[in-house]
């Protein structure tokens, strides 16, 4: 394998992170260019373990920043680049749509122009030259209770965190058939393990749980997601980046669609079970409350493309991964009591109590 000298934005969020890490430790021989803003998803603590790497560097700034982006590109020659930066929270993309414009479209065209100019300077790319998309499966909008989502669906995105989305895989397609800019796109379901913010369901309920708050269920619970574990994530990504063919989609799942309401018993009784309390101790914290706008009701991934073309599937069972990921929040409090104090916490008290 050659050197190369690799941008992943993003990097100090919860799968970036995970994709850092693995990088940094599967190949010595290429250079990590984490960038990343730090906005209150991104947080270096969650790459403490690598952050002395002599093949790992941190960038602090913003995919927004025109000039900032093309003097960097044109500084370190990068030869690819993985895209996870976003606004990533579908809640908050109802309250302040503009914030997923900028980061989702702009951050993203810009990235895609600064790397064109440095890659076709003279009318062609080099081999080592790939511009990878981390997408989401929002793009496809809701299921009935019926089928998958593959690679063919068509997109029709339906909350403003969705509509970024898919407008900024709309874009990389552009650049794809417009400058022949060579691409991938993946579309991945919902992902869950250690470093992940907790307003998302899975850590928001296993710390409601641990302080014995009300688990806020939107609706009638009655939604349905797929699961993956993180770890899974990221060798997906490697899988893709280093086997995918140029210019293809793939859609990343879990085989493991479970509603809402039925995974937040299985939580429970693995929380009770962790926390020596009492059977249905934690259920009782369960409370309906007003429903998400737009809440989309069913996702699920047919992850075969991959997994027939690229040898890729999860690793884990999700009884397997969640418990890992329960174990993972109960032995770091004190991770997640940096990420919700100082600029966060007014925010995070506010929505959660
Ligand atoms: P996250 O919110 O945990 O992390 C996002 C990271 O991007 C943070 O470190 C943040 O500081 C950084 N960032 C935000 N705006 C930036 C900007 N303008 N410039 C530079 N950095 C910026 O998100 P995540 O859950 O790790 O998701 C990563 C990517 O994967 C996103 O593109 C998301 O759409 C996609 N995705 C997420 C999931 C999921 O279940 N979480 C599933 C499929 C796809
Ligand atoms: O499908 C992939 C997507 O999964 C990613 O692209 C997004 O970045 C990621 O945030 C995630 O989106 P969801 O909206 O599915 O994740 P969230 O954890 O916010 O919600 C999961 C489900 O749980 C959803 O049906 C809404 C519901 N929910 C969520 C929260 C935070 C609740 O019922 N109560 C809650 O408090």
């Amino acid at each position: 394998m050659r050197d190369k000298k690799i941008l992943i934005t993003g990097g100090a969020g919860f799968i970036g992170s995970h994709v850092v890490r693995l990088f940094c430790n599967k190949y010595d021989q290429y250079k990590i260019f984490n960038l990343d803003k730090l906005t209150y998803a991104g947080n270096l603590e969650n790459l403490e373990d690598i952050e002395s790497f002599p093949n790992y560097k941190f960038i602090k700034g913003d995919v927004v920043d025109h000039d900032f982006i093309n003097d960097l590109f044109d500084k370190e020659q990068f030869d690819s680049v993985i895209h996870l930066a976003a606004e990533s929270h579908v809640d908050r993309s109802i309250e302040d749509p503009m914030a997923f414009i900028n980061t989702n479209v702009f951050g993203t065209v810009n990235l895609l122009n600064a790397a064109k100019t440095i890659w076709n300077k003279d009318g062609k790319y080099a081999e080592q030259h790939l511009f990878y998309h981390v997408s989401t499966d929002e793009v496809y909008g809701s299921l009935g209770a019926e089928g998958l989502f593959t690679e063919d669906t068509s997109y029709d995105p339906k909350s403003p965190y969705s509509a970024s989305k898919a407008s900024s895989d709309h874009f990389v397609r552009a650049y794809a058939n417009t400058y022949r800019m060579p691409i991938v796109i993946t579309n991945c379901s919902n992902n869950y393990g250690a470093n992940q913010f907790p307003e998302k369901l899975l850590p928001l309920f296993i710390n409601n749980i641990k302080e014995s708050k009300p688990l806020p269920v939107y609706g009638d619970g009655k939604y349905t997601r797929d699961w993956l574990w993180v770890n899974d994530h990221a060798t997906a990504i490697d899988t893709v980046f280093h086997k995918g063919e140029k210019g293809e989609t793939y859609n990343i799942g879990g085989f493991n669609e479970w509603m809402n309401i039925d995974l937040i018993k299985l939580l429970c009784k693995i929380m009770d079970h962790k926390l020596s309390r009492s059977k249905g101790t934690s259920e009782q914290l369960i409370t309906y409350v007003k429903d998400r706008p737009g809440h989309d009701k069913r996702y699920a991934i047919d992850a075969n493309k991959i997994k027939n073309k690229l040898g890729w599937e999860p690793s884990v069972t999700f009884e397997e991964g969640l418990e890992k990921t329960v174990d993972w929040y109960l032995e770091n409090e004190k991770w997640l009591n940096n990420v919700t104090s100082g600029a966060y916490k007014e925010y995070y008290k506010k929505q959660y109590g």
